[in-house]
């Protein structure tokens, strides 16, 4: 049984789907970072993935974050949550096939939120497949929630949690750019690239880090900062990596020096 410090993985939808799309995955980019996830061969390693064109289209359509307002949108809360399983078992997929021995764990099913926050995570299956040495996977997914009967978890607030609650030793961020930018290097071709920031200089620049061009119900890359906030302030390092581009995130997992940003305390 393992004792060591987990790591926590997220692998944004922006890497594994479309994002401009409607419900495509990646499924080449999912195949490879399976492979390098396997050769990284890190111990306690928790993945979380997000929703791309999966998930926050489907959640958007039906107003899902808001909050149950009518009936109507029962059947969008299901569709939201089946189109999530759907992309997550093209990952299960992929991580089985090699040779990781990955478990997925349905936040739907496991957590409730108030207000959009976890409130109750029953962890004790998850706690054990950590134990015995299995790789968890999560997803940003539908919640029940007391305030608002349902809302929309984000992959990232899961990162969060699990980062506070399992005392993880790093995080590993893949996204679809090479990291953190002064502005949102997609509209704007003069961004420049942070390699390495502070968490006062984070705090400084977190108002230059736009809202996503695609739809993304969680707030985009404003949105993940402010969840990675705590652990940073905690002293847990933070990768941000480009998950599109082959080894970025193996050699983010490896501990290897990688372009991206490294945040950290200070
Ligand atoms: N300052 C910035 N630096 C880097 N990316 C930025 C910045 N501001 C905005 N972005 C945008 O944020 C996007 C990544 O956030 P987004 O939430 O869309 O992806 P994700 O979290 O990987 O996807 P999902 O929520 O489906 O998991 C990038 O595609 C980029 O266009
Ligand atoms: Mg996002």
């Amino acid at each position: 049984m393992s004792e060591t410090k987990p790591v926590i993985l997220k692998i944004g939808g922006s890497v594994i789907t479309d994002k401009n799309g409607d419900l495509v995955a990646k499924t080449e980019v999912i195949n490879r970072l399976a492979e390098e996830v396997a050769k990284a061969n890190v111990k306690n390693l928790i993945v979380v993935h997000g929703g791309g064109s999966f998930g926050h289209p489907t959640a958007q359509k039906h107003g899902i974050k808001e909050g149950f307002k009518h009936d109507g949108q029962k059947l969008g809360f299901a569709e939201t949550h089946h189109v999530m399983t759907v992309l997550n078992g093209l990952v299960m997929d992929a991580f089985v096939w090699h040779e990781i021995p990955a478990v997925s764990v349905t936040p739907s099913s496991c957590v409730v939120t108030e207000n959009g926050r976890i409130k109750q995570f029953e962890d004790a299956a998850l706690r054990m497949l950590l134990k015995l040495g299995f790789t968890p996977v999560l997803y940003g997914d539908v919640t029940l929630d007391e305030k608002l009967g349902f809302t929309v978890l984000s992959g990232d607030q899961i990162v969060a949690y699990l980062t506070a609650k399992f005392n993880a030793c790093r995080i590993v961020i893949g996204v679809d750019t090479d990291g953190l930018y002064d502005g949102d290097p997609k509209t704007n071709k003069n961004a420049k690239l942070y390699a390495h920031l502070t968490l006062s200089e984070l705090k400084a620049i977190q108002g230059k880090l736009g809202k996503p061009a695609a739809v993304d119900v969680t707030g985009g890359m404003f949105g993940k900062v402010n969840e990675l906030l705590p652990a940073v302030e905690k002293g847990i390092p933070v990768s941000i990596v480009n998950g599109a581009k082959a080894n970025r995130v193996y050699r983010a997992l490896a501990g290897e020096k990688v372009e991206g940003t490294l945040i950290e305390k200070g």
